[in-house]
């Protein structure tokens, strides 16, 4: 069994990484593929080096785009990839673009395609990952799921069984093999920063970021947080460039404290959310990494595709709107810890070996 590993973009890293990982460990030939949808070094080197990830076999280096200009660059160069090294399985993993892209490539070729993260959806088809979802998990063979919502919902899509496979959340095996070497990380130190005396905001969801209103009234509420509680912001490229072209930001940016980072490394940010007192947020990794660690997380978005994180975990739909972001904050700020909910089941450090026993059991099918 010869595997092609498909990543693009920040999110793939960590949830690619303990794969790699387990792969090499029971001796499985395998290639890295890195499109180059994320491409700065700090959106894209530093995962490969703090996730202690092999340097991708090939990098094609498709950059940014528009959706269409980006996922037909990943499959004019993937095909060329796949027609020469002829894999027995893709895996891809996520929702991103190259995820889409990728598999829909394989399909095509008849090479079969295994998602890692299948069945999550929001049920928003105006989120370009929920169209991303769909189509790459009609096209696997190989659902790899993290929790029964996901299940669920394949099963609702007339999935059949015999594809899904919960094996748990494979992004918390990166944060439980790296928990311990973060707290090598200097990063409170080199931004002043008390443990648990701060927030972390991260916002990058174009529905967030992309209208100049909806961007200024969000960032309003946070600066107004920050007044009681100083708010670090690991600032996305995206939106990073939509702040600047905002003259009034300016003038916003001078209410309580809110500090503007670069987009930070995987273990730097894990070393600053786990010792945060709250996350806000629109990312869909964050929300489950503060469901593991049962740090509060507000969510700003209308829905997520992460449904465990509100009934098990330690998140909050807050939605876009400032008052209700308001509202959220200064209830989990002011009341109790959530404490005592649990974390989800098979999210416990063990997802990538549970997906290589799948990989093996079905190459041991196919090829009897
Ligand atoms: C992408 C994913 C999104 C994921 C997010 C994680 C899609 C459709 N979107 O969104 O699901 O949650 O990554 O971070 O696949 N840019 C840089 N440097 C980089 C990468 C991007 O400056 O290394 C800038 C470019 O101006 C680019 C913009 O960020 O146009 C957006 O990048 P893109 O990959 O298109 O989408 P993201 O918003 O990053
Ligand atoms: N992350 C990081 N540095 C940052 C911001 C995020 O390492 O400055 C990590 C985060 O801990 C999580 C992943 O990036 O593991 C989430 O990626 P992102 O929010 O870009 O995408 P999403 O999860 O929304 O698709």
């Amino acid at each position: 069994m010869r595997i092609l590993n498909v990543v693009g973009a920040r999110p793939n890293f960590m949830k690619m990484a303990p794969l790699v990982h387990a792969l090499n460990a029971r001796g499985i030939p395998q290639l890295l593929l890195h499109t180059g949808q994320h491409y700065d070094d700090n959106m894209s080197k530093v995962f490969f080096e703090d996730l202690r990830m092999p340097k991708p076999d090939i990098y094609m280096g498709v950059g940014s785009g528009s959706h269409a200009e980006q996922t037909a660059k990943v499959m004019v160069g993937f095909e060329q990839v796949c027609l020469k090294e002829k894999p027995d399985l893709v895996v891809v993993v996520g929702d991103v673009n190259s995820t889409l892209a990728c598999s829909i490539v394989a399909s095509k070729l008849w090479i079969p395609v295994a998602h890692v993260e299948a069945g999550l959806r929001s049920f928003d088809w105006k989120m370009p990952e929920e169209i991303n979802r769909l189509v790459t998990d009609r096209l696997s063979e190989i659902l790899l799921t993290p929790s029964p919502d996901a299940d669920e919902n394949l099963r609702k899509e007339g999935t059949p069984e015999d594809r899904i496979h919960r094996v748990g959340n494979i992004m918390i095996d990166s944060l439980v093999a790296s928990l311990e070497r973060a707290k090598g990380s200097s990063v409170l130190d080199r931004f002043g920063l008390a443990p648990k005396g701060f927030g972390v905001l991260t916002l990058h969801r174009p529905s967030n970021v992309d209208d100049e209103k909806t961007l200024l009234g969000i960032m309003d509420v946070i600066h107004e947080i920050s007044e009681q509680l100083p708010i670090v912001f690991s600032c996305h490229p995206r939106t990073a460039q939509r702040l600047k072209a905002i003259p009034a930001y300016e003038r916003l940016a001078k209410k309580g404290d809110v500090r503007v980072l670069e987009p930070l490394g995987y273990l730097d940010f894990l070393r600053l959310y786990s010792q945060s007192r709250i996350a806000l947020t629109d990312s869909g990794g964050l929300q489950e990494e503060t469901t593991f660690l049962q740090i509060p997380c507000v969510t700003i978005r209308e829905n997520t595709e992460r449904p465990v994180t509100l009934t098990e975990g330690s998140n909050v739909l807050a939605g876009c709107d400032p008052a209700r972001i308001r509202k959220a904050a200064r209830a989990a700020l002011d009341g109790p810890p959530p404490g005592a909910k649990r974390v989800p089941d098979l999210w416990d450090g063990h997802t990538a070996p549970r997906i290589v026993d799948v990989f093996e059991t079905w190459w041991r099918k196919r090829s009897s």
